[in-house]
């Protein structure tokens, strides 16, 4: 099996309920977090990681992502007769030459793991990626994003790679819950894993974040599940089943997330990276000192 991950899957089909009114007529992925949205900090963690061939399993009103990945002929015309060279750049940079973009349709939200296997012919007998944009992840100051961590921790371990952080308790229900045994402070051998547990049944308190390196035998299982939580094809049964023939580990990621799928995380993200930004973030934070809490 390859140690290099070139593929990564973008399920971005979801109805985004929780962001409405936002999102009736806009996919949530295209919310813009500061000056970006929410897809291109993913699609960047993921060149970051090395990925090149970003597989993105679409639905209906998502038409503005391929839009946003694609080359703006007039626009960048324009901006390079107006000498605006700084700007042509950032609008360039959405999409370097070494990097594909391929779409492919999930007609129905049947869920994430039937998301993931849309994308099954695209990549093949390969190792690969899945990122969820509204999980918007920020690596360490000094350190590497998410996804490059994760990579190294496949080459490493040779098997699938979970992101997972500690939740608080009482919100095991929104998460995919992992337990099994430490294999050092940060990497956990999965032996157990499962889908929005209430807490009194919760088998730790440790959540996947959106973020996955799998290996293919993933669709296999994923393909067997009937439907779980809420009705839909989970990927967390899928990766469940896969325990029984492959090693899965959970790593525990160096960085901060932000569940920008909800109004409230969404809200953190963009004064934290407003903060953080290096042109806006001095004049921001003295707006902040002045804003009456
Ligand atoms: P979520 O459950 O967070 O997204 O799925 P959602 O369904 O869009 O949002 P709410 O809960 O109604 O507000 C996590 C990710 O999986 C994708 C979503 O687009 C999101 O990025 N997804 C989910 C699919 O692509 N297809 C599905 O059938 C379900």
């Amino acid at each position: 099996m390859p140690l290099l991950v070139k593929k990564a899957i973008f399920p971005v089909a979801g109805l985004g309920t929780r962001f409405l009114p936002a999102t009736k007529a806009q996919p949530k992925e295209m919310l813009p977090v500061v000056d970006k949205p929410l897809i291109q900090y993913a699609v960047e963690e993921a060149y970051a990681a090395g990925v090149r061939e970003m597989i993105f399993v679409t639905g209906r009103h998502k038409r503005p992502i391929e839009d946003h990945f694609d080359m703006t002929f007039e626009l960048e015309l324009a901006l390079e007769q107006a000498g605006k060279h700084e700007l042509l750049e950032v609008v360039r940079s959405v999409k370097p030459d070494d990097m594909e973009c391929i779409y492919v349709r999930q007609a129905q939200p049947l869920g994430l793991g039937h998301a993931v296997l849309c994308g099954q012919r695209l990549v093949g007998d390969q190792p690969f990626a899945v990122l969820l944009a509204d999980d918007l992840m920020v690596g360490p100051p000094d350190g590497k994003p998410v996804l490059a961590q994760m990579v190294e921790q496949f080459a490493e371990w040779r098997a699938s790679i979970l992101a997972v952080q500690e939740v608080p308790a009482e919100q095991t229900r929104r998460y995919g819950i992992v337990a099994g045994q430490a294999v050092n402070d940060r990497v956990v051998d999965v032996t157990q894993i499962v889908e929005k547990p209430a807490p009194e049944v919760a088998p730790s308190r440790l959540g996947v974040a959106g973020r996955y390196i799998l290996t293919p035998g993933v669709f296999d299982e994923i393909s067997a599940q009937p439907r779980g939580v809420g009705g839909e094809i989970q990927l967390t049964d899928g990766i469940a089943s896969m325990l029984r023939r492959e090693k899965v580990f959970a790593y525990r990621y160096e960085g901060k997330r932000y569940d920008c799928g909800s109004k409230e995380g969404f809200l953190q993200a963009t004064v934290e990276l407003a903060l953080a930004h290096p042109q806006l973030g001095p004049g921001f934070r003295d707006f902040l000192r002045g804003v009456d809490l």
